[in-house]
């Protein structure tokens, strides 16, 4: 075959691969979620505090969280097993499902407005944590481009957990250190605020 054609071809193929892997198809991922739907919630807005909610995140996070479960990149008894079976297809139909769900706004409690405002907003200089809202945006809305997650809503418990496994280094798949840098200079205390101001983030 001539070179020219082939490079067409494979060209084409790429093509048509990233346009399947950009277009997961949500209605064969609510299929596949339902076995999801007892902790996660029937549309990814999880009824307990433990279990993150799912709906609204972005497509391409999920993909990823899916992804390192089912490598054991990231680790957890409950998750490791629900992700194992899956496909590289199913991933990307449930990731699509998800980002196509409303998230639930939960709120902060008053107690906790004011210091998790702040770090959210402006870091901590004296320990050198950075403004999540540098990466996660202003209205916890993450950034899809750079593939750094939707906060807004999640449960408190949920996110408080996060920030602890990355601060002991439990959860590492993050890229970088990324999230384990800021998690570290985090204390309990800083953790439970900005953890209950991202509840009520939206
Ligand atoms: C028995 C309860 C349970 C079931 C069933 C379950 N999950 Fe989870 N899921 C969890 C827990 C617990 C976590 C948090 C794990 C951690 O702390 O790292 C989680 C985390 C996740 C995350 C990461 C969310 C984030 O914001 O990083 C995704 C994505 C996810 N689950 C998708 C699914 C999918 C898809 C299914 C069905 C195939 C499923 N889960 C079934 C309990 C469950
Ligand atoms: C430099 C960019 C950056 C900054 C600053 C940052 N994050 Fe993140 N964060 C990320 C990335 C990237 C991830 C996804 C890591 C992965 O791939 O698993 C993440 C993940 C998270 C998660 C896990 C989300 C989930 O659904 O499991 C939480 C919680 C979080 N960040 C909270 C914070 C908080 C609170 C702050 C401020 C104290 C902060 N982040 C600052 C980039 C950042």
């Amino acid at each position: 075959m001539d070179k020219t054609l082939l490079n067409v071809l494979s060209g084409l193929l790429f093509l048509s691969t990233t346009i399947a892997w950009a277009a997961g198809d949500p209605e064969l991922g609510k299929q596949k979620a339902q076995a999801c739907a007892v902790c996660h919630g029937p549309d990814g807005n999880s009824a307990v505090p433990m279990w993150p909610k799912l709906a609204g995140q972005h497509a391409d996070y999920t993909h990823k969280q899916l992804m390192d479960f089912r490598s054991g990149e990231r680790d957890n008894a409950q998750m490791s097993p629900m992700a194992a079976p899956l496909s590289d297809a199913d991933i990307e139909n449930i990731a699509a499902f998800y980002a196509a769900q409303q998230a639930k706004i939960g709120t902060t409690s008053p107690e906790h407005l004011e210091l998790g405002e702040r770090l959210y907003r402006a870091g901590n200089a004296k320990t050198g944590l950075p403004a999540c809202m540098a990466c996660h945006g202003p209205k916890g809305s993450g950034n899809p481009a750079a593939n750094y997650p939707a906060l807004s809503g999640q449960h408190a418990d949920y996110t408080a957990a996060q920030l602890r496994a990355f601060k002991s280094e439990l959860r590492s798949n993050d890229l970088n250190n990324i999230m384990r840098s800021s998690a570290s200079k985090m204390t309990n205390a800083e953790i439970e605020a900005v953890s209950s101001y991202i509840q009520g983030l939206h």
